[in-house]
Order: C-alpha cells, then structure tokens, then sequence
C-alpha cells in the first residue's frame, strides 16, 4: 500500500521554517544556494520563494551530482562539472540537497568546493534519513528527519520516475515498474 509520508501542505511548512531558520542566521554576505540536481529542483525553488519574504542577498547556482542506481547509493559520488571559484568568493554558500542518506553526497560536494576554494559552506537538506549516515558530517539545515525507507515525490526519484509528484510518499512495491 503506498504510504504518504508528507502531504503537499506539509511539506510547503517544512520548506518556510528552513527558510526562516536560514534567514535567522544570515550576515551581510550574499547567500548563494546552490542546488544538486536533479533532486534539489522543486525544493529548491520553493525555499526562495518562502526566503525571498526576508531582506537576504541570494543567488542561486546548481551542481549535476549523481550516486544512486535504483533505490542503493552506489558509493561513488559523480559530480559532473564545477562551479567557478569567482562565483563563490565573498558568497556564503549553502548546499541544497533534497534528502541525506549516507551523506556521502553532501560529504563529496562540501569538500570539493572547499578544494575549489570556497570559504564558507554550509549546507540544507528537506529530509534526513535516521540511522544510516556513512560520514562524520550532519547537515546544518535539516527540515525533519525520516524513518530508513526508500522515498519519492517532490524531486526525489525512482529511476527518474515520480519526481513531479507534489507530496512525498515511500515507494511501494506496485510503484517499481
Ligand atoms: P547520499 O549520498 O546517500 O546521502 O544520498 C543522497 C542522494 O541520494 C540524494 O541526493 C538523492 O538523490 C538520493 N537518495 C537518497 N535516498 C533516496 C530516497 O529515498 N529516494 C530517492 N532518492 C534518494
Ligand atoms: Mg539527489
């Protein structure tokens, strides 16, 4: 039976208190978000519209980030180009993910922008999976904190399916087709 896990109203909740917690600790520096595609997509674009209701400098760039094969992390982290160190310098950058699993993705991209020579990087995820972190990192934005399943809805996907659902719900097996 598939299970929702995240109503489209819940999540657009969920969404505005990341945003209101990324507001809260803002500086004067500009903010750049950068979203990991293709996951990051309809998050992304919802969390500025709900940080645009605050007096912030954004910009927002994206990374092609890949590591899952079905529904298991391959363990290799492809990140498909680089962002140009000028784009980031005097930015406080803020990795968008939609969801921490074992963290290796998030893990690959932090450090390879601070390699590229970003200053400051923190990073957002919707969602976190419990228990199943393979990294010393947690994300310093997270907006809950989900039972070990495999999830899809709101950008996250299958096999490139179900990415365009609005409400998050944990695949079933009538959905692995
Ligand atoms: P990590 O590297 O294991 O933390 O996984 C992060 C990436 O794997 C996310 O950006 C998602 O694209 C994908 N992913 C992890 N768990 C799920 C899931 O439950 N459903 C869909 N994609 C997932
Ligand atoms: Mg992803």
């Amino acid at each position: 039976m598939t299970q929702t896990l995240y109503t489209e109203s819940e999540v657009k909740s969920v969404v505005a208190g990341l945003a209101a917690a990324i507001a809260a600790d803002s500086s004067e520096r500009k903010i750049l978000l950068l979203g990991l595609l293709k996951g990051c997509q309809p998050f992304l674009a919802d969390l500025c519209r709900e940080l645009s209701r605050y007096q912030l400098s954004l910009a927002v760039e994206y990374l092609q980030v890949s590591s899952y094969v079905g529904t298991a992390s391959s363990g290799q982290v492809k990140i498909s180009q680089t962002l140009p160190e000028s784009l980031m310098r005097g930015c406080d950058v803020i990795v968008v993910d939609d969801i921490f699993d074992t963290g290796l993705t998030l893990k690959s991209v932090v450090t390879h922008l601070r390699e590229k020579g970003a200053e400051r990087v923190k990073t957002c995820v919707l969602l976190r999976k419990e228990g199943s972190s393979r990294v010393v990192m947690e994300p310093d934005y997270c907006g809950a904190v989900i039972p070990d399943a495999f999830i899809v809805g709101y950008g996250l996907d299958y096999n490139e399916q179900y990415r365009e659902l609005p409400y998050i719900k944990v695949l079933g097996e009538e959905d692995r087709k």
